[in-house]
């Protein structure tokens, strides 16, 4: 037997009892006569003692050569500790060690296994099944365990089916591009990896499975970033004979679930916000509501005073920053214009008006503007005398796009985020379409199978190119601290319909035919009015922890570059292999 008790059970109820335990050496410390080790596995830390009076020589030796990491089991009895440590769960307890196996050596450890590691990133990551160790790393896999589980139960328990769907499929547009599979059988023909299990799905609904989920690993190509992976994990649903307002209650009931299950955190209603007014209020389709400074516009009050930065421009938008805002300096507004100016931003300047805290008004744009234009402007925000205005000017999404950096620079700065808080909410009444300058043609704001509102579709099958940009869809997307944890939409399942949108997205028929016929051809079949979602599980992991990345829950994640660095790929593969895949003609015809 490898044990009686794992390294984080003993308590002081259990001084005198003769226990096994084993786990890897975390350290020891060598007094001379007596020498400590702390045992350690998943569950806790466990503190040896080895005395040279109490043990034969043989052991005390024995004990001596454990080096960090090394593999061990030990008998002994658990006694009182002299020095109790209130900050671990066994720290009222030690175990004398009798007898000692060492099951496996471990060579030293590249970086320290403990929370505070001496690690660099790369380093890390090379190493992960070390990193894994860390009982800090290993909380946050074991919290991404206990979310999987908590959701399950609660599908389960709303009639949810779980079925998997297919990993080597054809392109699925999702906005990024596809990872492609070569297949040996078919030269010269390739699978695409789902980007999501989105035509399954509804497949699925055609097949009359009325409720399905699945907690599954999608893969895009895409950019990297802290909220981004190359493969990721969404808890994917999908229900027929629905509204959207059925689905909305159905995963707000989700989320409170999980919040309450892993968290103990009650949320309350999840507010509800038009599309239209999060970009007009916050510049952004995900807004961070746990602080206000919501946007207010200037057009009709700045333009026509001879500044002609504002006149020329076709959105004058700002934000004030309240309370002592106005103190700040002229060295930390600079600072904070340079900011926004760095090409990651791109804005060209930053206007402030200060109201200061003695009634008088001070403006980067004063010669431009009296006292009583500045105080008007003061009223449209609410500004009190302490607080600062802060105004962008230029093309509207891209300068409501600064601002919303901006407004979220000064919650960071000012402290205005509080940890633990969670400010939950839906965007809904997405824009169906998205005009795309650049290629003259239009995108699907959420994927090519969301339905217009149902008032929206005769303007859909009928509008011209205005009316096109402007049709709402019944899109949703479900917004935590900022961050987009989940999108969904209601479907079309009506042929007609379903090509006209392929129409609009640049699709010749016979290019929708062949690339999704098959979900064409089941809408002739009888398919159900449905709808659906999918949460983002890894963000979900990172946001309810209050994290930023979502690296830190995936187990075995990809670098920025996209690269395993343990197992180091994507690598090369062999010429054979290259060969049998009818890839060989390819590359050596680009070379
Ligand atoms: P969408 O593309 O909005 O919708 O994706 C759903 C959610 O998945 C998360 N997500 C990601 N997480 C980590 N890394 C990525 N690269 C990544 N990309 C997306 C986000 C996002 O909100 N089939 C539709 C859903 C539906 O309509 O039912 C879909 O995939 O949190």
């Amino acid at each position: 037997m490898y044990r009686t008790h794992n390294c984080g059970a003993l308590r002081i109820a259990d001084v005198g009892k003769e226990v096994t335990l084993s786990g890897w050496v975390q350290k020891s410390r060598d007094k001379g006569f007596m020498m400590w080790t702390d045992l350690r596995d998943r569950y806790g830390i466990t503190q040896l003692i080895f005395s040279e009076e109490a043990s034969s020589k043989a052991l005390f030796d024995k004990a001596r050569s454990l080096g960090r990491e090394y593999v061990i089991k030990i008998q002994g009895t658990v006694i009182e500790r002299s020095s109790k440590n209130d900050k671990m769960g066994t720290g009222d307890i030690e175990v004398e060690v009798k007898k000692l196996d060492i099951l496996n050596v471990s060579k030293l450890p590249p970086f320290t296994i403990e929370d505070e590691t001496d690690g660099g990133d790369d380093l890390r990551m090379k190493y992960r099944f070390l990193d894994l160790r860390r009982s800090s790393v290993q909380r946050n896999i074991i919290f991404r365990s206990q979310l999987a589980i908590a959701t399950r139960q609660y599908l389960a328990s709303n009639d949810f089916i779980e079925v998997e769907t297919p990993v080597l499929i054809k392109s699925t547009p999702e906005g990024a591009r596809d990872f492609v599979v070569p297949s040996r059988m078919n030269e010269g023909q390739f699978y695409a990896l789902p980007q999501s299990p989105q035509t399954f799905k509804q497949l699925l609904m055609v097949s009359g499975f009325d409720k399905y989920f699945q907690i599954v690993k999608c893969f895009r190509d895409e950019d990297l970033r802290a909220d981004r992976q190359p493969e990721f994990t969404q808890i994917d649903c999908e229900m027929s004979f629905v509204t959207q307002e059925q689905i909305l209650n159905t995963f707000e009931g989700l989320t409170k679930h999980l919040f309450k299950k892993t968290m103990n955190v009650e949320l309350s209603d999840f507010p509800r916000m038009q599309y239209d007014d999060a970009m007009r209020i916050y510049g952004s389709d995900k807004p961070d509501l746990r602080f206000d400074m919501p946007f207010s516009e200037l057009n009709d009050l700045a333009k026509g005073h001879d500044f002609a930065i504002f006149d020329n421009a076709e959105l004058i938008v700002g934000i004030c920053v309240k309370g002592e805002a106005a103190n700040f300096s002229n060295k930390n507004l600079k600072k904070l214009e340079e900011w926004m100016k760095r090409p990651q931003i791109g804005a060209k300047g930053l206007v402030n008006v200060k109201f200061n805290a003695d009634g008088s008004v001070k403006s980067s744009v004063g010669k431009f503007y009296d006292e009583a234009t500045l105080k008007a402007w003061g009223e449209r925000f609410g500004a009190e005398a302490g607080d600062m205005l802060l105004i962008l000017s230029g093309e509207t999404d891209k300068t409501r796009k600064q601002l919303s950096e901006l407004r979220l620079e000064l919650g960071r700065k000012l402290g205005l985020i509080k940890a633990g808080d969670f400010k939950p909410l839906w965007v809904v009444d997405f824009p169906l379409l998205e005009w795309d300058e650049e290629s003259e043609r239009f995108h699907a704001m959420h994927h090519p199978f969301t339905s217009p509102k149902k008032e929206e579709i005769p303007n859909m099958l009928n509008g011209d190119h205005e009316t096109m940009k402007n049709l709402k869809a019944d899109a949703y997307d479900l917004v935590i601290n900022g961050s987009e944890i989940g999108g969904g939409s209601i479907r079309i399942h009506d042929r007609t319909l379903q090509s006209k949108n392929f129409e609009l997205l640049g699709f010749t028929p016979e290019e929708a035919e062949a690339q999704f016929g098959f979900l064409l051809g089941a809408f002739e079949y009888g398919a159900p009015p449905h709808g659906g979602i999918a949460f983002g599980f890894d963000r979900l992991c990172a946001v309810l922890n209050g994290s930023s990345s979502i690296r830190d829950y995936i187990a075995f994640p990809k670098n920025n570059q996209g690269r395993d660095m343990m197992i180091d790929a994507p690598s090369p593969i062999s010429a054979e292999q290259l060969e049998e895949l009818s890839i060989d003609v390819v590359l050596s015809e680009k070379a």
